[in-house]
Order: C-alpha cells, then structure tokens, then sequence
C-alpha cells in the first residue's frame, strides 16, 4: 500500500493512473469492519482501491467532540495493508483548508432537518470536505455507509447537482452480534454503555410508535435527539452520557 500524504504528491500519482477505474472509500479513520466491507465492494468493483483518512475539523460542532476523536493511524495502516489496499491518503488540515474554509458547500433543504438541526453547520463541513475529496480522487465509484443516512442523502444529491462523475455506492450498515450499529465512537462507550447501547437498534427496530420508543430510551437512560421516520427509513439519535449514537433502518413497505 502506498500511503500520501501531500496533495500534489497524489495529483501526481492520479495522472499515472489514467485509463483505471478507482474505488474510493473516504474515512476518518479508527477503521473497523464496516469500512472494510466497503473497501472489499470498492476492491470487487475497480481495479484501484483509494482510502482516506482525514478527521475533518469543520464537521464537528464541538471542539471537544474533534479532539476527542479517536485516532489510530497505526492500527488502520495495518488493517488496510492486510486488505490489499492500493492508496491511502492522508492529507493535512492546512492544505486540505488552504482557503482558511472560505469556500463552503451548503445544502439548503433536508441539511437543516434531523442531524442537521442538532449539528449546525455539520453537513456543511462534510459535504466541503467530500467535494474536495472527490474532485482530488476522481473516483470511478466512492462507498458510504448507510449508517449515516442523511449524509448518504446529501452526498448524492450534492454529486447530481454539481454533476459530478463519480457514482455513489450506497452500502449496508454492518452490526454487532447485539444489534449495535458499528461507530468509530462506539470505542468510546464503557462496559456498561455499551451494554445498554444494544437497546437503541433493538427499540428502533420494534414496531411501537415513535413517542413510545422516546419513552423507553429514556426509561433506559438514554437522552434522545430524535427518532423520526423520513425517507422510507426510522432514524435516530441518542446520547449516553457525553458519547452520541445514530442509527436508522428501513420501514420501506414491500
Ligand atoms: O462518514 C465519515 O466518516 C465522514 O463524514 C466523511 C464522509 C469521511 C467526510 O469527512
């Protein structure tokens, strides 16, 4: 695997790769196996497989929630390795903002719905930061979760309205044997968080209605942003103590 860490370093590298189809999966790192199943579909689908890593400080809302962020560059290295992985790039802050975040991309509609509500300025910084991770990529394909489904939602609709050449791929969120959606944050639950975490997916998943699923986490402990149903999905957003869980799944009627 080669890793980049310079901008113009990969912009070298991207004209060599000419005439190759390149899966990208971007990150922000503490790796674990729901990434990798969208690296293994990226490395099924193209015949390159670009990773990056960037914790992307204009998509947090609180300086503590950024800092706080796990990073484990060595271990992702080594798992990426052992996936066959062809690229990883790792770009800085200063030359990914050399624009000092002047230049924003902003979704005026569903961003300010859901996560959008309780996270100001959030999906601005994410979708930012993927603009200029596609446009530096220029990728074939690029793989998100479903997990995070309104970011999902907003990728996509940024990639049709700016005509972008990149094609969304879509992937399933992976679970825990207890039904827990798998988080980089989940590591920072303890023993016993992570316990009562099992109920989030395990209520969202029951057929009682949304004020009842309310009453039940609460009951449990848990501070509830929202569970809301939007887009043929129920989604959701919970606190324990300062570690915050989404998830969502499908109410789609068959
Ligand atoms: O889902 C994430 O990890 C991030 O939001 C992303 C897409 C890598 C942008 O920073």
């Amino acid at each position: 695997m080669k890793i980049v860490t310079t901008i113009n370093d990969w912009q070298i590298i991207r004209q060599q790769l000419t005439g190759k189809s390149i899966g990208f999966v971007p990150t922000m790192g503490h790796l674990h196996a729901g990434h990798i199943s969208l690296c293994e579909r990226s490395r099924v689908e193209n015949d390159i497989t670009v990773v990056s890593i960037f914790v992307n400080p204009t998509q947090f809302n609180q300086g503590s929630d950024f800092q706080l962020y796990p990073r484990t560059i060595e271990q992702d290295k080594s798992l990426l390795v052992s996936h066959q992985i062809d690229y990883l790039f790792l770009p800085d802050a200063e030359s990914m903002y050399a624009d000092h975040y002047e230049v924003q991309v902003t979704e005026t509609a569903l961003s300010h719905e859901l996560e959008g509500e309780f996270r100001p300025g959030h999906f601005t910084g994410m979708l930012t930061v993927v603009l200029k991770l596609l446009n530096l990529v220029q990728a074939a394909r690029a793989y998100f979760g479903e997990k995070d489904y309104q970011q999902l939602l907003l990728v996509k609709k940024m990639v049709a309205a700016l005509f972008l050449p990149t094609e969304i791929i879509a992937c399933e969120t992976l679970r825990a044997d207890d039904g827990l959606a798998l988080s980089s944050r989940n590591s920072r639950l303890n023993a016993a968080q992570r316990q009562k975490a099992a109920h989030f997916p395990h209520l969202l998943q029951s057929d009682a209605a949304i004020e009842k699923i309310i009453a039940q986490l609460q009951a449990l402990g848990f501070k509830v942003d929202y569970i809301a149903d939007q887009w043929q999905r129920r989604l959701g957003a919970v606190w324990l103590d300062d570690v915050r869980l989404i998830d969502n799944i499908s109410i789609k009627k068959e």
